[in-house]
């Protein structure tokens, strides 16, 4: 069995810091996107999926209409029997209750809010579509609905934000009582307003907030299983979960990525072409690699590590080169080893892509 991605290249407006693919939205476009959608599923008709993500870009800015056809596509095509978890990702901008009945009624089990920062100014400041209410104001609905596996996203270390900032930002957040929290450290990434505006972090202050969550979320009935992600014992994202295991997946959709059959691709990032070239019966994919042993050992790394409850298996430590970068960290405590499993020592999660930037050979 595997998971299934499907990306929603669509969006109200670009966000200032945001350089995933996605365009402005047009419904005209949106339907020939989703036709091609439907079509690109046919490769796959019968598969038996074990867990969904509708991403993006903002699926919710999807009309009624659209989320309909696309998910009663998903049941008809697949095997869904199996399914144990299916997300749908909302932006607070965009969510209506005859969506959210529509997403229930199709099974949708988990939803993944993009809040990103509690106070106006921030949010305008991140070129955001959103104000703080339109959240709470939605979140009501989503629990009244019965949606019971909510996940919240936040930014942190957002230009002048102070650490008194952020510890508002996550009292707040934490009285939503939600079942998962991601939190990112804004990274300023090419291609984007605040790349473009020479907005600078500052990596010190963002420690600070990393560190401080890590301790208020663990106080407040938070797990850390994954670097960036936190929740209720058992209500940890399956199908993220899935993606550190190194597991496969499928991926629909512009821009999206996928690995199958030991085949990393990504699917063409340009929404008119995908449609065209699924409509003449081409190949979307772009860019294709096979993993082989040795890169497979290194991305089972990469990804294990980020499990921080989990771990990785020593196994796959299997050459001279990660045998001896292991054992370094081992003995500099920033990694551990226990029953032939190694994980991420306490305190040096801030540090992940530095320290596992080492196994890059
Ligand atoms: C691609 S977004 C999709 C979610 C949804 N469209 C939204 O805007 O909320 C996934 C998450 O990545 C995070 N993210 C995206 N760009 C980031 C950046 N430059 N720095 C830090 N976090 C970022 C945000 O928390 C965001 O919710
Ligand atoms: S952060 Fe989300 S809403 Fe903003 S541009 Fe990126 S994908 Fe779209």
């Amino acid at each position: 069995m595997v998971g299934l991605y499907i990306h929603i290249p669509f969006c109200k407006q670009k966000c200032f810091y945001c350089n995933f693919f996605s365009i402005k939205y047009e419904e005209d476009l949106a339907n020939k996107y989703i036709d091609a959608l439907i079509k690109h599923s046919l490769n796959f008709k019968g598969t038996a999926l074990d867990s969904i993500y509708i991403g993006g870009g903002t699926p919710s800015i999807l009309s009624s209409k659209q989320i309909e056809r696309l998910l009663s596509c998903i049941s008809d095509k697949f095997d869904m029997s199996k399914v144990f978890e299916f997300n749908f990702e909302l932006n607070p901008e965009s969510v209506t209750l005859e969506k959210l009945n529509i997403l229930k009624n199709y099974k949708v089990n988990r939803l993944s809010i993009g809040l990103q920062a509690t106070d106006d100014k921030v949010l305008s400041l991140l070129g955001r579509a959103h104000k703080f209410k339109n959240f709470c104001d939605i979140y009501t609905i989503v629990r009244q609905v019965g949606f019971n596996n909510i996940s919240i996203d936040l930014i942190c270390g957002i230009v002048d934000q102070t650490l008194e900032d952020w510890k508002n930002t996550l009292l707040k957040v934490l009285s939503f009582n939600s079942e998962n929290l991601s939190l990112y450290p804004l990274s300023i990434e090419e291609d984007t307003i605040f790349f473009k505006n020479s907005i600078v972090i500052c990596d010190d202050t963002q420690r600070d907030m990393y560190d401080f969550s890590v301790d208020l979320l663990e106080k407040n009935g938070y797990e850390h299983y994954e670097i960036a992600n936190w929740a209720k014992s058992g209500k940890e994202s399956f199908h993220n979960t899935n993606y550190w295991r190194n597991k496969e997946y499928i991926a629909l959709g512009a821009g999206a990525s996928g690995y199958l059959d030991r085949f990393r691709y990504k699917n063409i990032s340009n929404i008119k072409k995908y449609i065209e070239s699924i409509n003449n019966g081409l190949d979307v994919q772009v860019e294709k690699e096979y993993i082989n042993d040795k890169l497979y050992s290194f991305e089972s790394i990469m990804l294990g590590l980020r499990l921080l409850k989990e771990g990785i298996s020593i196994k796959y430590f299997n050459n001279d080169d990660y045998k001896n970068i292991l054992e370094e960290y081992i003995k500099e405590k920033v990694l551990v080893k226990d029953n032939n499993v190694v994980k991420f020592a306490k305190g040096y999660e801030f540090f992940f892509n530095e320290i596992v930037s080492k196994f890059i050979k």
